[in-house]
């Protein structure tokens, strides 16, 4: 017979019960896991160079990702207005290593920059929205990257290297 208090506590069989539940939950999903992750290439496939596809949709306005092709750090950069203007309103000739941002990102799609974030000068990882001209700050020894991964200050002999990369869709690219 069921009575008031042991509908109002659990039993050691609605325990048992309710353990095992979340336990076949969590099966379920180690299950679904491996079938997903099998239409993925492999590390080291990733590592030796395969190509990667970023989805870009998740990417604000303003803000940055970094993902790793060929264990390098690639920095996606959604830019604003604001930065895209800073970008192409600079003189060249004021440039260490002088390139148009145009030449850095592609026709059409010069909201996204995408570089390799790896500074120039001895190889650190710079970062990103710092430094005066928001773009990429090395925190070594001060170099200091534009908004289209210039360089602009500091040590580093030349701009922060764009890698290839291809437009899958509107909202897709592919690096490699
Ligand atoms: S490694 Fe970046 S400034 Fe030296």
């Amino acid at each position: 017979m069921t009575t008031a208090s042991s509908a109002d506590h659990p039993t050691r069989r609605d325990f048992l019960y309710v353990a095992t539940g979340s336990v076949a939950a969590v099966g379920a999903a180690f299950t679904v896991w491996p079938l997903v992750s099998q239409m993925n290439p492999d590390a080291s496939t990733i590592a030796a160079g395969a190509p990667i596809e970023v989805d870009l949709t998740p990417i604000a306005e303003g803000q940055d990702i970094k993902v790793f092709w060929r264990g390098k750090p690639i920095y996606i950069s959604h830019r604003t207005k604001k930065q895209i203007e800073a970008a192409q309103n600079v003189a060249l000739a004021s440039l260490p290593d002088p390139q148009p941002d145009s030449a850095r990102v592609k026709a059409g799609h010069d909201q996204w920059l995408v570089v390799i974030g790896i500074c120039t000068h001895l190889g650190c990882i710079p970062i990103a929205h710092e430094g005066a001209y928001d773009g990429f700050f090395c925190p070594c020894h001060g170099s200091v990257y534009d908004t289209s991964g210039r360089i602009r200050q500091g040590p580093a002999p030349t701009n922060l290297p764009v890698p290839p990369y291809t437009f899958v869709s509107d909202t897709k690219i592919q690096i490699g």
